[in-house]
């Protein structure tokens, strides 16, 4: 009794710690007794997910209340009302043996500057494989520990359409695109008259918008990895996650999974998957469809998972995806050219031996076998970006051949050409079975992080180019009104246009002060001169015909790095900060006649931040009428899922 009490006040005094907010001692476990899936968490029927409790006992820091490990927990589950059953018996599993391991993190701040972290035993086991059948069901999940504590999960099975609505489903993300990014794009690329545009977005033209949310499980801004787990999976996860809940293990494959939109599509239809992105192919974005790992940078692992989905722990039979078309060379070619495969091996050739087609330029993609599986991989790192390719098109001699042979790759395709491909593609090979395509314009986020404004709305353009390209290759092939187009992001960046800039007036200023002269706020503002004039440079109405006009967008981030600005298109790319002394600080080469402007994010951090707002979702298709509205970006998930009749609850492949 009086140990109890003692412990009652303990818990008392250190519930201080339970708003702990920089760090964490485990970001989904406030309590001592962690259950993954969490609380709150909602599943599709027969969707496939690891669980994992664990104990911890700190040994010290402020949660250290002297209790030893506790290699007896116990945990159970009940549907409903009924009696709670152990998980064991529930799921028909053998007991899983007890892992153990230390765990060490910071509590604040104050930790850190001392590196006095905090340290504790976890006792752990983990349930592989398990799936809740039945729609509508709630379910809660115990967790009893240290003598009379327990953790609850509630966990609910959704009850979803079970009838299949959509043949095919494309699914576009803008990484990191916001409202005020389309809006911006629009202005650049469109001309008015009077106030109104003569032309539109693609975007612009969906019959339905949405917005989402982005926030995750354990902090409310995201990462495109957190992100893209929840979109493709239904459940929340942190920073970092593909396909996983984060548990505090070293292991970063170790994790609880949950199956993915990708997975559960092909186990249960036989249907065909594309991934297509413009950034190295191993990104958080497209990785997420098949990667389940702690750590996003686990980058060779996430190519072997298009192959071979999980290594020694496959959902189903999983065969790839028909189309894997990005950047990313690197961890392809041969370890022998300097190469960086998975257990040394050369991914090209292990994608041949199973059937694919490997193509590395714009040349091969445009000659490609529609009939065959197709593996295009046509730069090292991230793929050049539009205005690289199209209007400082010498910037292309900086990206290396996918060959590995160190030459430059000077034919490489853009997201339209890859998209349009991947769709004709998966139109023939999925025959009656029906395709998914994940589509990423993943360089509006990689230009965005560096404050490089116009080749971030260059990219959100070519997105909306490609949609644009992408309805017409639907009609042309007949399928488009039994395939389900949605355009949305994974999260945003704090972005905005203010007004307008006199580049000229403010270049020859002499002081900071005075060259903020040179901005126009409100009737000072005036019009686009990106606009088309009607003398078509470049490609067609969809861009800007000036990229470099003398009145700019005024237009910037909030959370940045120290830096000028001088509103100028930088037509080499941008690198707005240099680390020196270990800190960032702005980059003398950068924008040399523009204005000192204070960073506002710590001095480690030499790029932009993501940011908490919303972002849109546009849908057009079959059950297109489920998108409007407000949401959680899980719930993408689960109408995805239902439209494409994935929530039967069936399960097939065991
Ligand atoms: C906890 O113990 C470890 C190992 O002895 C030590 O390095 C660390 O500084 C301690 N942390 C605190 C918060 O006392
Ligand atoms: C639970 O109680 C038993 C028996 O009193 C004791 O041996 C054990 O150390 C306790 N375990 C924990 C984790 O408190
Ligand atoms: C997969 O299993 C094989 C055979 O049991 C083993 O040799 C290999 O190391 C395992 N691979 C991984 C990544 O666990
Ligand atoms: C284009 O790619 C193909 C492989 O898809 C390769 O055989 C060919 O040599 C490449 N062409 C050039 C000019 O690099
Ligand atoms: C395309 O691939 C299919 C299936 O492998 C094959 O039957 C056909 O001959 C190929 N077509 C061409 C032009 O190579
Ligand atoms: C897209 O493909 C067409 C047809 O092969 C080609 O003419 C065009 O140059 C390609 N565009 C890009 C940006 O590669
Ligand atoms: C369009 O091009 C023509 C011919 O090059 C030129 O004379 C004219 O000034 C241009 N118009 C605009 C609005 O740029």
């Amino acid at each position: 009794m009086k140990v109890k009490l003692s412990y009652r006040l303990l818990f008392v005094l250190f519930t201080k710690w339970a708003s702990a907010q920089t760090y964490r001692r485990l970001g989904g476990c406030p309590t001592l007794g962690c259950v993954f899936p969490p609380d709150q968490a909602d599943f599709l029927a027969g969707q496939y997910f690891d669980i994992r409790v664990e104990v911890h006992a700190p040994k010290n820091g402020s949660e250290a209340i002297g209790l030893p490990p506790d290699k007896h927990f116990k945990f159970t589950i009940a549907k409903g009302t009924e009696e709670p059953k152990p998980v064991t018996e529930y799921f028909g599993l053998q007991e899983p043996e007890l892992e153990a391991w230390g765990h060490s993190w910071y509590e604040d701040l104050f930790a850190e500057d001392e590196q006095k972290p905090s340290i504790a035993d976890v006792t752990s086991k983990a349930y592989r494989r398990v799936a809740l059948h039945e729609p509508g069901a709630e379910y809660t999940a115990t967790l009893s520990y240290n003598n009379g504590s327990t953790t609850k999960a509630t966990w609910l099975v959704r009850d979803l359409q079970d009838v299949r609505k959509t043949k095919n489903i494309i699914l576009f993300i803008g990484d990191g695109m916001t409202t005020n990014m389309i809006t911006a794009a629009r202005l650049m690329a469109h001309k008015s008259i009077n106030g109104k545009y003569q032309s539109t977005m693609q975007m612009d033209k969906f019959p339905v918008l949405g917005h989402q949310m982005t926030h995750s499980l354990d902090s409310f801004i995201t990462d495109s990895a957190n992100s893209a787990s929840a979109l493709y999976t239904g459940h929340k996860s942190s920073v970092n996650c593909l396909g996983v809940y984060a548990d505090s293990s070293q292991d970063p494959f170790d994790d609880p999974k949950v199956e993915t939109i990708a997975e559960l599509f092909h186990r249960l239809t036989g249907g065909s998957v594309g991934i297509v992105s413009t950034a190295m192919i191993s990104d958080a974005t497209p990785g997420a469809l098949t990667a389940h790992t702690r750590l996003r940078d686990e980058h060779p692992a996430v190519i072997d998972s298009f192959l071979n989905g999980i290594t020694n722990y496959t959902w189903t039979e999983w065969s790839g995806p028909d189309v894997l078309f990005g950047g990313g060379a690197e961890l392809f070619y041969s370890p022998a050219l300097g190469g960086e495969g998975y257990q040394g091996k050369d991914y090209y050739e292990e994608f041949a031996k199973r059937g694919y087609q490997v193509l590395w330029n714009q040349t091969s993609l445009a000659d490609a076998n529609i009939s065959e599986k197709a593996l295009g991989i046509f730069t090292e790192g991230n793929m050049a970006t539009w205005l690289d390719r199209n209007v400082y098109a010498t910037n292309a001699q900086k990206f290396l051949s996918p060959s590995g042979d160190q030459t430059p790759a000077l034919d490489q395709p853009g997201l339209e050409n890859m998209t349009v491909k991947a769709i004709e593609i998966l139109h023939q090979r999925s025959a009656d079975k029906g395709f998914f395509l994940m589509s990423e314009a993943a360089s509006i986020d990689k230009a965005m992080h560096k404050l490089d404004y116009n080749r971030a709305l260059g990219e959100l353009l070519e997105l909306d180019q490609t949609i644009k390209a992408s309805f017409e290759q639907l009609d042309e092939l007949g399928i488009r009104k039994e395939t389900l187009v949605l355009v949305t992001a994974d999260h945003g960046h704090g972005f905005d246009v203010m007004g307008s800039v006199d580049t000229k007036y403010l270049a020859a200023q002499d002081t900071d002060r005075k060259k903020r002269s040179a901005i126009g706020t409100y009737e000072k503002s005036g019009l686009s001169q990106y606009t088309n004039t009607g003398n078509l440079t470049y490609v067609d109405a969809n861009f800007p015909s000036n990229w470099d006009p003398r009145y700019a967008l005024f237009q910037g981030l909030t959370g940045t790095p120290d830096h000028r600005e001088n509103f100028r298109v930088n037509k080499e790319g941008r690198t707005p900060a240099v680390v020196v002394d270990g800190e960032a600080v702005v980059n003398p080469d950068d924008a040399k006649d523009g204005i000192t402007r204070d960073g506002t994010l710590p001095v480690s951090e030499q790029q932009g931040v993501h940011s908490l707002t919303d972002v849109p979702v546009f849908a057009e298709g079959p059950c297109q009428e489920l998108f409007g509205g407000v949401y959680n970006n899980v719930d993408i998930f689960f109408k995805m899922a239902g439209c494409l009749g994935l929530a039967r609850g069936q399960d097939e492949g065991r």
